[in-house]
């Protein structure tokens, strides 16, 4: 559905001058469109609450002015802010509901080094103790709790997270809470995340939790490969989500699909369920593509990726879980996932270990089944599979169809390492291991013909 160019509304204006800028403001937008999942009645700029882009002068205070002052058309059509061209340095700030934050181009938004610009948050109630440090958690760049309708986009404008300051000190053990992320929105329902560059996240890039209907595309996301933790996309305990056309580079998993943590996760009870991720393009060489895990203990459910391409990736997608996590992870679809410069193509890890503290109960063993992997190319391959579920627990379900690896120079002599695990595979090289036999019925591994709800949601052109 297409809406016609919407007059501007200048919000709040207070003298001649405001409104000539304004006014100038909106000749400067006339044009630009976008898709997202709602468009808003009102329009504002960062600049009419004080921002100053000159990548120096703190605007902390400007975005929370701009936010709580569009909060109040919430009930009125809504409100976007426009982020325009400049270098925005800021810390923390909080969105609203009915709410579109959009960086234009050459807009960048930079996060402040200064601590003081961080509100610590308590620990999340699935993880019981902050990922980094046993206490509390500094907020994310941009956070959100218990919203409906918020998107956050752009003509590809960009978000440096500054993240060298956190790194250094991460590495250096001196962190008391955990680290920020860049983007971080819990409790909330119908969220949109698309056309910006994500750099240099002081930890995880996007991580929504607890939260369902949400869109993330075309997203930059770019990290150096030796960044401690900084995850892409991380879905945590989130139902119905749609990640499409995002290349990511870091140091950690690319997307890192999660639940929960041993008996904190295990008691909070939410999992992960309906995620589909299209023509990802993924570049981490000491880490998964994908990752389901290690986090997982409220259970994943109904993953389907497909059209995916991994460069100098250690696995292609990994399931990493432990004695002590409990919850499942299963109904696992892959299709069509191109490879190349890989340690591991097939990777599944039941002895991660890494637990939140010594409470964890260990007859809570994960159940892992379903996974389903098809049409696979892989070249300079190390190892094709390390497959190694738990013995008295043993991973099964898995298929393996329509294969083809071709193996590096460094080759491992043991290609197929597997152990408590239980499937079947079809016209994959090199041939697998015995506990994974050819298979005679003539199907492919299965990938559901069904469309998710999250999958016909589309999206509406909206304008500046
Ligand atoms: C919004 O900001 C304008 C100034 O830009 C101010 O005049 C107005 O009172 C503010 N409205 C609210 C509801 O805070
Ligand atoms: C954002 O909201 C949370 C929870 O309501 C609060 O603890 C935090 O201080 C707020 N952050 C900012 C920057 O206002
Ligand atoms: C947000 O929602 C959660 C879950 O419904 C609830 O426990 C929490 O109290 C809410 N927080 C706020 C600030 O409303
Ligand atoms: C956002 O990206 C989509 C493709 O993912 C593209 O169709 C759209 O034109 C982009 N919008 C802007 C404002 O750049
Ligand atoms: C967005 O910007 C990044 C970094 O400058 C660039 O690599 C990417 O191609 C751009 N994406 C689009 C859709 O223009
Ligand atoms: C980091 O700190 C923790 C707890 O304070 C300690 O157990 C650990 O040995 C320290 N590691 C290094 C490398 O200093
Ligand atoms: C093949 O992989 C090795 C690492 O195993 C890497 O050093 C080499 O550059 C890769 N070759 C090509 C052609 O990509
Ligand atoms: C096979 O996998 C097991 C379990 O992951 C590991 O302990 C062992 O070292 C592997 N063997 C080889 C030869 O790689």
């Amino acid at each position: 559905m297409k809406h016609s160019p919407k007059p501007c509304y200048v919000i709040g204006v207070i003298s001649v001058v405001v409104i000539l800028g304004s006014v100038a403001e909106c000749r400067r937008f006339n044009g630009i469109e976008y898709p997202a999942i709602n468009c808003r009645k009102h329009s504002a700029v960062l600049t009419d609450f004080g921002g100053v882009g000159d990548g120096k002068t703190s605007n902390t205070k400007a975005f929370k002015y701009a936010i709580s002052n569009l909060s109040h058309y919430a009930s009125d059509g809504g409100a976007q802010l426009v982020v325009p061209p400049g270098k925005w340095l800021t810390g923390s700030f909080n969105l609203t509901s009915y709410f579109t934050l959009f960086l234009q181009k050459g807009a960048l938004i930079l996060a402040s080094q200064d601590e003081s610009e961080w509100p610590p948050l308590p620990v999340l109630p699935s993880y019981g103790r902050g990922r980094d440090a046993p206490d509390g958690r500094f907020s994310s760049l941009i956070f959100g709790t218990n919203l409906t309708d918020v998107v956050i986009t752009g003509a590809n404008g960009t978000i440096d997270g500054q993240g060298s300051y956190w790194w250094t000190k991460f590495k250096q053990n001196q962190t008391k809470l955990t680290r920020p992320y860049l983007i971080e929105i819990m409790y909330s329902n119908q969220i949109q995340i698309s056309n910006l560059t994500l750099l240099n996240s002081p930890s995880w890039f996007v991580h929504p939790i607890y939260s369902s209907n949400i869109i993330i595309q075309g997203l930059t996301i770019v990290a150096p490969v030796d960044s401690p933790n900084t995850d892409g996309i991380n879905p945590d305990s989130c139902r119905n989500t749609r990640i499409e056309d995002c290349y990511i580079v870091s140091g950690d998993d690319c997307i890192a699909v999660k639940s929960g943590w041993d008996e904190y996760g295990i008691k909070f009870g939410k999992p992960t369920e309906h995620v589909i991720i299209r023509r990802l393009t993924c570049i981490s060489p000491d880490s998964a593509m994908i990752a389901l895990g290690s986090e997982m203990s409220g259970g994943i459910r109904d993953m389907r990726a497909e059209d995916i391409t991994a460069i100098n990736t250690q696995s292609a997608v990994r399931i990493k879980t432990a004695i002590g996590r409990g919850g499942y992870v299963k109904d696992i679809f892959v299709k069509g996932a191109q490879l190349h410069t890989m340690k591991y193509v097939f990777w599944i890890t039941g002895s991660y270990g890494s637990h939140p503290d010594n409470g964890f109960d260990p007859n809570a063993l994960p159940q892992i089944t379903g996974i389903n992997y098809r049409d696979f190319t892989a070249d300079n391959v190390t190892y094709s599979a390390r497959l190694e579920g738990i013995s008295k627990d043993p991973f099964s379900g898995i298929c393996i169809s329509n294969v083809d690896i071709r193996l590096s120079q460094e080759k491992k002599k043991l290609q197929w390492n597997c152990t408590d695990v239980s499937g079947v595979t079809k016209n994959v090289t090199p041939q697998p291991c015995d506990l994974l036999p050819l298979k005679t019925e003539a199907h492919d591994c299965p990938y559901p013909t069904d469309k998710l709800p999250i999958d016909r949601l589309q999206l509406q052109t909206c304008s500046l």
